[in-house]
């Protein structure tokens, strides 16, 4: 397995209390697999991507518990330096804001060539050589001529494409893409997804793309984790949770995407708000919002169960798993 995350705990100390935002998250990717993370905002999606990268904001941020397996070692025993050298050359973190990611007063064959130049010693011609295969190998247009302009003359979809290409530079086994085209319009996000996915057949990395857009998933992942409140609540192949969901929150989800063959139909939202991270319900932490909720959610914290699967391995947090399948 190339990332084993387990039973992973972060919390963030503040004046205010203690958030947990994130309470025992398990996944896994393997190499030429992609795991879509999927969950509203505030449910741990990012914060679990941080501490993988060893960029946590810490303090106030600190991980309490867990391992993150990293082609076999855990992360969370290395020392800062060792850490540095794992990201960039053996993962790389694509996010939603390329404009703020990238430096507004290098070029970006600039940019793209101080990977080479730093981390593999490249001369600067060289380098410079590199970023524009680098820049074809992202569809730029005109790669050796746009080499030498700076991020703000490109479009949204391009930088974006520049930040994948940064990404790709040192080719890492595994790449975690933050909302990588919340920022897009939808045509331009496609072509990007597109593009990422193909990308990552091609070098047969591992891709953890963070999304709340179920629809988009469909297409690109293989497994799927659903988050609420800091937890896995479900996680499976992707064409399982399609054909029927195993856990209430995910039937939720599904039905708030917007059907094109329903038009009219009223889009279903989840009601209620997400739990203050700071006093997170006793019990199953969706037990306020969930139309299937009996006494057993209010006290019992709900374990991790193997629901059945053709596929794969397939996990519910939910007491009445085997209901919300059958429903
Ligand atoms: N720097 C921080 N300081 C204090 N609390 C934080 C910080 N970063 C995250 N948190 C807490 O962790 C929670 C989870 O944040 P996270 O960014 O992982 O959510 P997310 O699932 O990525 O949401 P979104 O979809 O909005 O990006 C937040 O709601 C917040 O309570
Ligand atoms: S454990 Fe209970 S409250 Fe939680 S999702 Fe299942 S039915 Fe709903
Ligand atoms: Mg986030």
């Amino acid at each position: 397995m190339l990332l084993e995350v387990r039973d992973l705990h972060v919390e963030f100390r503040t004046r205010d209390g203690v958030a947990k935002a994130v309470n025992g998250v398990t996944y896994s990717v393997d190499a030429g697999e992609t795991l879509a993370v999927l969950g509203e905002s505030g449910s741990g999606k990012s914060v679990t991507a941080q501490a993988v990268m060893g960029i946590l904001d810490t303090p106030p941020g600190k991980i309490t518990g867990g391992e993150i397996l990293f082609q076999g070692k855990d992360l969370l025993t290395f020392k800062e330096e060792e850490r540095r050298k794992v990201r960039g050359a053996r993962m790389a973190m694509i996010f939603q804001d390329a404009l703020s990611s990238l430096n507004p007063v290098l070029s970006v064959g600039d940019q793209l060539g101080e990977m080479f130049t730093v981390h593999r010693g490249l001369s600067r011609k060289d380098a410079r050589a590199k970023a524009i295969e680098l820049m074809d190998r992202v569809r730029i247009p005109a790669a050796a001529q746009r080499v030498r302009d700076y991020p703000h003359q490109f479009s949204g979809g391009m930088r974006q494409r520049i930040m994948i290409a940064m990404a790709l530079a040192l080719e890492p086994a595994l790449i975690i893409a933050d909302e990588p085209t919340t920022a897009l319009d939808v045509t331009v996000q496609a072509q990007v997804m597109d593009l990422l996915a193909e990308l990552r057949r091609e070098l047969d990395m591992g891709l953890i793309l963070i999304t709340h857009d179920l629809g988009v998933v469909a297409d690109v992942a293989d497994r799927i984790a659903v988050m609420y409140a800091g937890r896995i609540v479900e996680s499976a192949p992707v064409h399982d949770i399609y054909k029927a969901p195993a856990h209430p929150y995910t039937k939720g989800l599904l039905e708030s995407i917007p059907r094109l063959d329903q038009k009219g139909r009223e889009l279903y939202a989840i009601k209620g708000l997400p739990p203050n991270l700071m006093n997170i319900p006793p019990g199953c932490a969706f037990n306020p919002r969930c139309p299937m909720a009996r006494d057993i959610c209010r006290t019992d914290v709900p374990p991790l169960y193997e629901v059945d699967s053709e596929d794969g391995v397939r996990t519910s947090a939910c007491h009445f798993w085997r209901e919300t399948l059958d429903a």
